[in-house]
Parts: C-alpha cells; sequence; structure tokens
C-alpha cells in the first residue's frame, strides 16, 4: 500500500517537474521554478495568463512545493496581480512603476503582456536560460523575458527582448533589463556614491515606503557620482556570515537606473535597466532591442558568500583572462606626470627591471605634435608620437624594454578628444556638443561621438595602429575621463538614441579589439574608478578602482569593491599618497594585482631592498590572492584593525593581510581574528612575511595550529603602533 502510495506521488512529481521544464504551453495556472544551488526564482502563470514573480529566496528542498508558495500579494479584481509581474507593462491594469512603458505606432500608450509559452535550455553543464515569451493581447507587441542560471554560483542574469510588428516605429519609454520581487519584513539597502577619488563610499539603510532610484546621467565614466552594484539585505541588515542578501548589478557601462520600489503591501520590487532620461527608444518593426543584462546573486550566509560566489562566477564567464596571469608593473603617471622624454623612460625601464616587476606602463603625454599632449588641455585625439619627447618612437621603447628583460604597456584615452586638437580641427562633426550652445569642457576634453561608425573606426584604429607598430606591445592602459555634457550627436537621426548607441558604439570596438588581439591584458581606467561594470570587465583584465592611492582610503575603497569584483581584477598601485611608510603602501597594494607609481631613484636603500623584496614575495602568494577564496574577517569601518584573508582552493595556503585604520588610543588587536575558509582539520603554519629591513616579527617561533582552532579561537596578528601592516602567511602541513 506504501509501496503504491509513493510511486503514485512520484509520478505526480515527475509530472509536476515535466510541466515546469518542458515548455508546453497551458492555459491553466502553472508553477515555472528557476533554481540554482541554494536560491529560487519561482514564476507563476495566473489563469489571466499573467506572469508574476511568487518567490525568490532559498531553494526549497521539493520542487512540488514551489507551486504551494502562497501569494504575498492581496488578490482581488481589484489587485489583477500586477503587482508581482515579472515584467511589469503601463498604461493597462498597473499602476505601479513600471518595467516597460511604450507609445505603440498609432499613438496608444497602453501596454498589456500575457503568457505565450517558456521553455528552459541547458546550455552548458551548470548553467540553464528559461525563456519566457509575453504578448500584448491587442497589439502585436512581444517580449521575452530571459534568465540564466548559474548554479553553482547562486548567479541569475537577467534580460529581454523587445519587438513588434506594428505598422510603425513604437516608442519604448522605459525597457528593463530586470523586475524582481522579494518578500521579507523589512529590506536593508547597501548603496555607493562616490566622486573623482572617493569611489565606493557606503551607505546602509532600511527602505522605506516608495521608490528609491540608484542611477547615472553622466553617459560616459557613468560612476563617477553612483555605481550600479547595490546590495539588499532581507529582515535585517547581512553580516558577513549571516544574513539574507541579494548583491545586483546592472552590466551596462552608461547610464543605468535601479529602481527600488517598497509597494503598499510592503513587497519589495526592483527594476533595473538603462536609465530612460533622455533615452525614447523608436523601434521600428521587426527590430530586437534587447536589454543588458542584469545580474544578481543570493545568499541566506551573509554578504561574504555572496562576493565569493559572485568572485567564482565572474571569473568563471565574465571577467576577460578570470584565470588567468596578470602582469605586476611600473607606471611612470605620478613619478612625471607629462614631464618625460626617451632618455627619462629609457631609465625608468632600468628601474623597472632593477624593481623586479614584469612591465614598464608609459601613461598620458607620450603623444600629439601640432598641440603637444604637454598637459591635459591640448593634445588629445592626436594619436602619433611626440616628436620632441619621443623622436624615436615608441618601438625604440619597446625595443628597449625587452633589452632589459620587461615588457612595455601604454595609456590611451581613445574615446575623447580636446578641443585643441588636430583631430577636432578635422572631425569637429565627430565630438558630441550641441549644435547652437557653447562647448563646456570636462577635464577640457570632449567625448567622442562613438554611435557614429566612422568614429568606432577611429577608435578602433588607435588601438591596432599601435600593436601592428609594436607586435610586441604587451598592455594597455584605456582610460575615460569625461563625462557626457551637451548630449548631441551629429551622426544620428534620433537624438534621444545617443547614450544607448554610444556604450553599443563603445562594445562594438572592443568587441573589434578583442577579436584582434584576444589575450592582451587591458586596465579599465576611467579618471579614477569612473567606470566598473561586468559588461566592460568581458574585454578587460582589470579595473582601476580610484586615483586615490592613500593606502588608508584604499583599504576602505578596495574593501568595498570586494563584495562585487575578485581581487585579481583589482589594479592597485604603490604610490607617494598618504602618509603611511612603504610597508603599509605595499601591503595594502598586494591586494589584488601589484603595481608601483612611484620614482625608484627617491627610494632610499632599506626601501629599495623592501620594494625588491615585496615583488618576490608577492609572486609567490599572488596566485592564492588572485584564485584563492576572498574573506572578509574584520570590517575597517566597525574595528580598529582591518583583516582580509585569501585562501587558495585546496585549502593548503593563506594570506591574511591585517592594517591598522583606528590608532586614537593604539587601539591595535588585542584579540585574535577569527579566520575563515580553512579546513578544520588541517594544520596550518603561521609566518609573519614581507617585513620591513632590520625589523623582526614577534609572531616566530613554532606556530602551528589546527584550523578548527584558527577559525574558532582565532589568531591575533599583533597590530598595533609600530606594526601597523601585518602579511601573515598560512601554509597547511
Ligand atoms: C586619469 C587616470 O586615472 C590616471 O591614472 C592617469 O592615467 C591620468 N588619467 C592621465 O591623464
Amino acid at each position: 500500500m506504501m509501496q503504491k502510495k509513493r510511486v503514485r506521488l512520484t509520478l505526480l512529481i515527475n509530472l509536476f517537474v515535466y510541466c515546469c521544464f518542458s515548455g508546453i504551453a497551458y492555459s491553466q495556472t502553472q508553477t515555472i521554478p528557476l533554481e540554482t544551488k541554494h536560491h529560487a526564482l519561482v514564476l507563476q502563470v495566473s489563469d489571466q495568463q499573467d506572469v508574476r514573480i511568487s518567490y525568490l529566496g532559498r531553494r526549497l528542498n521539493r520542487v512540488a512545493e514551489y507551486k504551494s508558495i502562497p501569494d504575498t500579494y492581496k488578490q482581488s479584481t481589484d489587485y489583477t496581480g500586477l503587482l508581482n509581474s515579472a515584467y511589469t507593462p503601463s498604461g493597462s491594469r498597473n499602476l505601479m512603476e513600471p518595467a516597460i512603458s511604450v507609445t505603440h505606432a498609432d499613438g496608444n500608450q497602453s501596454l498589456d503582456l500575457r503568457y505565450v509559452s517558456h521553455e528552459i535550455q541547458q546550455l552548458e553543464d551548470g548553467i540553464s536560460l528559461l525563456k519566457i515569451a509575453l504578448k500584448d493581447p491587442v497589439y502585436p507587441f512581444e517580449v521575452t523575458l530571459f534568465y540564466k542560471a548559474y548554479f553553482k554560483d547562486d548567479v541569475v542574469e537577467q534580460w529581454s527582448e523587445i519587438k513588434h510588428d506594428e505598422r510603425g516605429a513604437v516608442t519604448l519609454h522605459k525597457f528593463a533589463s530586470a523586475n524582481l520581487h522579494l518578500k521579507a519584513s523589512a529590506y536593508w539597502l547597501r548603496q555607493y556614491y562616490g566622486d573623482w577619488a572617493r569611489e565606493m563610499q557606503p551607505e546602509e539603510e532600511k527602505l522605506t515606503h516608495g521608490i528609491k532610484v540608484l542611477d547615472s546621467k553622466l553617459g560616459t565614466r557613468a560612476n563617477l557620482f553612483q555605481p550600479p552594484v547595490f546590495m539588499v539585505s532581507l529582515d535585517r541588515p547581512a553580516t558577513e556570515h549571516e544574513g539574507e542578501v541579494l548583491l545586483g548589478s546592472l552590466q551596462w557601462s552608461g547610464n543605468f537606473r535601479t529602481d527600488l520600489e517598497l509597494d503598499p503591501q510592503n513587497n519589495l520590487r526592483i527594476i533595473s535597466g538603462i536609465n530612460n532620461y533622455a533615452s525614447d527608444y523608436s523601434l521600428e518593426k521587426g527590430e530586437v532591442f534587447t536589454t543588458p543584462v542584469f545580474m544578481y546573486t543570493f545568499s541566506a550566509q551573509g554578504k561574504g558568500l555572496a562576493s565569493r560566489n559572485l568572485h567564482n562566477w565572474a571569473r568563471d564567464y565574465k571577467l576577460l583572462d578570470g584565470h588567468g596571469q596578470r602582469l605586476t608593473l611600473l607606471n611612470n603617471w605620478e613619478a612625471t606626470y607629462f614631464d618625460f622624454n626617451e632618455e627619462k623612460l629609457k631609465a625608468l625601464l632600468k628601474d623597472t627591471k632593477k624593481l623586479g616587476v614584469d612591465l614598464f606602463l608609459l601613461d598620458d603625454g607620450w603623444f600629439a605634435n601640432k598641440y603637444p599632449r604637454n598637459g591635459d588641455t591640448a593634445g588629445l585625439g592626436d594619436w602619433e608620437e611626440n616628436r620632441s619627447k619621443l623622436p624615436n618612437g615608441i618601438g625604440t621603447l619597446v625595443k628597449e624594454a625587452s633589452a632589459n628583460g620587461v615588457k612595455f604597456g601604454i595609456w590611451i584615452e581613445p574615446e575623447m578628444v580636446n578641443p585643441k586638437s588636430e583631430l577636432y580641427e578635422t572631425h569637429p562633426d565627430w565630438v558630441i556638443k550641441q549644435p547652437k550652445r557653447d562647448e563646456y569642457y570636462f577635464r577640457n576634453q570632449l567625448v567622442l561621438d562613438l554611435s557614429n561608425p566612422d568614429v568606432q573606426d577611429f577608435v578602433f584604429g588607435v588601438v591596432d595602429d599601435l600593436f601592428t607598430e609594436n607586435p610586441d606591445l604587451a598592455y594597455i592602459k584605456w582610460d575615460c575621463n569625461a563625462v557626457i555634457y551637451n548630449a548631441y550627436s551629429a551622426h544620428l537621426d534620433n537624438q534621444s538614441h545617443l547614450y544607448i548607441e554610444y556604450v553599443r558604439g563603445l562594445y562594438k570596438v572592443l568587441e573589434r579589439v578583442r577579436a584582434k588581439y584576444p589575450t592582451v591584458p587591458m586596465m579599465l581606467c576611467s579618471g579614477g574608478g569612473g567606470r566598473v561594470d561586468y559588461a566592460a570587465l568581458q574585454y578587460f583584465t582589470e579595473y582601476w578602482p580610484s586615483d586615490n592611492t592613500d593606502p588608508m582610503e584604499r583599504i576602505f575603497i578596495q574593501w568595498e569593491n570586494s563584495y562585487f569584483y575578485p581581487a585579481i581584477a583589482s589594479a592597485n598601485h604603490v604610490t607617494d599618497w598618504g602618509k603611511q611608510p612603504i610597508k603599509f603602501r605595499t601591503d595594502v597594494a598586494m591586494m589584488g594585482k601589484l603595481g608601483f607609481d612611484i620614482v625608484i631613484d627617491h627610494l632610499n636603500d632599506n626601501d629599495l631592498a623592501f620594494c625588491q623584496q615585496a615583488v618576490k614575495t608577492y609572486n609567490g602568494i599572488k596566485g592564492t590572492i588572485w584564485h584563492g577564496d576572498q574573506y572578509r574577517l574584520t570590517h575597517p569601518r566597525e574595528n580598529s584593525v582591518a583583516s582580509m584573508l585569501f585562501v587558495d582552493k585546496a585549502k593548503e595556503k593563506g594570506v591574511l593581510f591585517n592594517y591598522l585604520v583606528n590608532n586614537r588610543y593604539d587601539e591595535g588587536s588585542h584579540l585574535p581574528i577569527k579566520l575563515d575558509g580553512l579546513d578544520p582539520e588541517r594544520n596550518y603554519r603561521i609566518s609573519e612575511i614581507n617585513l620591513y629591513p632590520g625589523t623582526s616579527s614577534p609572531i616566530a617561533g613554532e606556530q602551528v595550529y589546527s584550523g578548527d582552532f584558527l577559525m574558532k579561537i582565532g589568531f591575533n596578528p599583533q597590530v598595533r603602533k609600530a606594526r601597523e601592516s601585518v602579511i601573515l602567511q598560512l601554509e597547511a602541513e
């Protein structure tokens, strides 16, 4: 009897799962769960054919029970279920913030979207794609929703495709990528603001009813005031280890907009996409508008796990060469600014070798002749070597670098132009500016109109010419220092397409660069950290978090970035910013991809010896930092000592960075700091590394503890005023 019952139940479940995953359209209510390892997004099709999100949260043990999740929205004839619509249309039965809003070819502004069909495809091992087709019952207008689930990382990417078959163009007023719904007793938003040299300043607050908008209208360098990354904790603020939290971001290198609407029924609606500010999009019949991707990860074990999931996902699927190597370097920007010549650079190449890093990076100022680039007021756009600074060209320097046993990289800012340049004189129509208004500058420059294919060819040509003339060039730093003022394109018929077409144009160029030069490392820089997102990082191996390299500030900036981006992508340079000694500055820069931007000649013997040894030490631990798991142990905003741990995937090696961030009362680490991510059964030998010449460590002798002990009791790195920065190495025995 029992046996029979079990068989029936199994059959029922199988039938349910089949219905869920087979892609068959039903007129009855149906449930469409999308699961990752620990998380589920559940969509429900109502008998009205509305597609709603009925659940986003922890995965259930039994798939069959997703259909029993109660609708958290009050449903009645007055509330037709559009409050938790999977893609909220406007102008018909919905009065909440829409995901999509249109004017049809006949001038009508109403849109309704009903379920047509769905299918789930297994794209590759561990990645599935759910597609849901929606259609307006009155107009030939269709939207397909895409949900791509990365099983092991608990990451979901969402986007949509919009198309129609109307008798003329349809205007899209809003066209979000994602429309999510969360249900909790309260919601805490962690968001970021910033400015030049003050990137990634966090604020965390409880959301109140109404709409909170995170957005950018800067066009290029979109992150300058506000990056697209955010976190939402459910019920209570999540910590590193505890709490339910969603980390999300739009993958788009231009204007973005994320609405977080706490609705009257205490549900949180998250709608994210390209910012529709000044961007009505005229969609032609048959044209498909594909939104950028919104991605999120959901963790029920706090922010730490969420961030490690994102790091793994980024290294596996997004960041260019995420599992590869990176080049340590010496950059000349702060060492010389614009004041250099061939002789000086040749000396710097020797310094690069002396320091022991892999590459010399020549920064801004190497180009332009009619209006030489001797400052930031002229020359941008004229990408031929400046003859008085570099009479023998870049080629000679590349060869000289090679003779010194180092590689050579170069800075470019190909999207921009100074009005004082030959490029501007020849192609004023390539520049974004209003025809009837005064020009308005950001860092004395203007933005080129990348919506124009001729400009795309030009920008691609800047990169291509450099590599064609110097095939041994090993690295590019791609800068972007201005925002878009006076948005107007001489190329486009429809001006409200400019912000979108600019970014599309940028991606077309980057696609071409990567098709021809797939592996060359490139740094994504934007007057500091003005442009960092996962769409751009598909083309770049690393990003520049901030021009602020004061190590104390960098601890905070790198800390916040580390929630969203893996350390291998964070380009950190040792400079003369800040009051801390060279050891402190170097230790902080080591928590990512190490570089230097100092005058080697100015270092005293001990400082030089320290830096040379530090590069060697770094070469021994960089694999753990780049490819391991990152654990934020003690937060610099809440403790006197900030501690960050990296553990390799085999749990055999660890690197623990510790910094005194508050020394008002010499508040060092008086107590042990609990470690994380170790194998409890293994013993770890702890030793201090990267010591300054002539100093010794109080952490000496036999320091062997089990992973269990280190995670439950901890270890005191003995950080105090005389030891403001301490790096410990862990080696499993
Ligand atoms: C801004 C960047 O952030 C700096 O590192 C440097 O490359 C300058 N631009 C050069 O103009």
